[in-house]
């Protein structure tokens, strides 16, 4: 997996984020190395992110980041056609909004620690309902191949419950075929049984062939949530690529 850097203005875009959602406090999980919480904050929304990439690595993840963006900056090029354009316009201006997404990331980290919590789904570090909207970028569906739905319910409930008013996850397509997450209405069920409907709504962002999706769950009135949650103690079995550090980078 990569650790990616979307823009303020690709969150903007995948989420259909209004001026009054912006109005709210805001959790962008996972962050990532999206500067989303770096760009809102100097427009004065507040706004956390949270990552296990914020524990040990979170020193050297900016720089891991840009690696990331030169190594698919060639693969993106190679393969534009798989890709959809009418957002990034050409992979040039893909690589250049990203590495400057990364550098933005990387100022705020130092400038405002405090915004950027060390966490990891199923299990966020936060009580119930600490924020009105939560937004789900690029990790459940997307890596759907890698991440079981068990992982995924119990993911799923833990972002119903620090979210008062909704969740949004974006994009509902797996990454690796482009084709929906085989599990989604599944899923969606057994919310719908918990209290928390949910709808699919076409966006104006899109880098994946039909990827542009994003799934909104009404988390104003959920019933009550499970005690010992499906699956709570599901592993994430990913082993993140950019967790082996390089040689030449520390920790701390
Ligand atoms: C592809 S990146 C997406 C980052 C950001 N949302 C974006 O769109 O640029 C996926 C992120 O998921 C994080 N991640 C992996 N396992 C996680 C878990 N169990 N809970 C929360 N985040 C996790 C990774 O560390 C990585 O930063």
């Amino acid at each position: 997996m990569l650790v990616s850097s979307r823009s303020f203005d690709e969150y903007r875009a995948m989420f259909a984020l209004s001026d009054d959602d912006l109005a709210q406090r805001v959790l962008d999980c996972p962050g990532g190395a999206a500067s989303f919480v770096a760009q809102a904050g100097a427009r004065g929304v507040d706004a956390v992110a949270v990552d296990p990439l914020y524990g040990q690595e979170r020193d050297v993840l900016g720089a891991l980041a840009q690696r990331e963006i030169e190594h698919k900056h060639a693969d993106v090029a190679a393969g534009a056609r798989d890709f959809v354009w009418d957002w990034f316009g050409t992979p040039e201006r893909y690589t250049r909004l990203r590495a400057e997404s990364a550098r933005a990331f990387t100022a705020d980290i130092a400038a405002r620690p405090d915004r950027y919590v060390a966490g990891a789904l199923p299990h966020l570090p936060f009580p119930d309902r600490s924020f009105d909207l939560v937004l789900s970028s690029h990790l459940l569906f997307s890596y759907g191949a890698q991440l079981g739905e068990d992982f995924h319910l119990s993911a799923l409930i833990e972002l119903v419950r620090v979210a008062r008013r909704e969740v949004r996850l974006f994009p509902v397509v797996l990454h690796t075929s482009d084709e929906r997450y085989p599990a989604l209405d599944r899923l969606r069920n057994a919310l719908d049984a918990l209290g928390v409907p949910s709808r699919l709504d076409r966006v104006g962002y899109a880098f994946q062939p039909g990827g542009d999706e994003v799934l909104v769950l009404d988390t104003a009135a959920p019933g009550p949530l499970p005690a010992t949650r499906p699956g709570a103690d599901a592993r994430d079995p990913v082993r993140w690529r950019h967790l082996r550090a390089p040689s030449g980078f520390s920790a701390r």
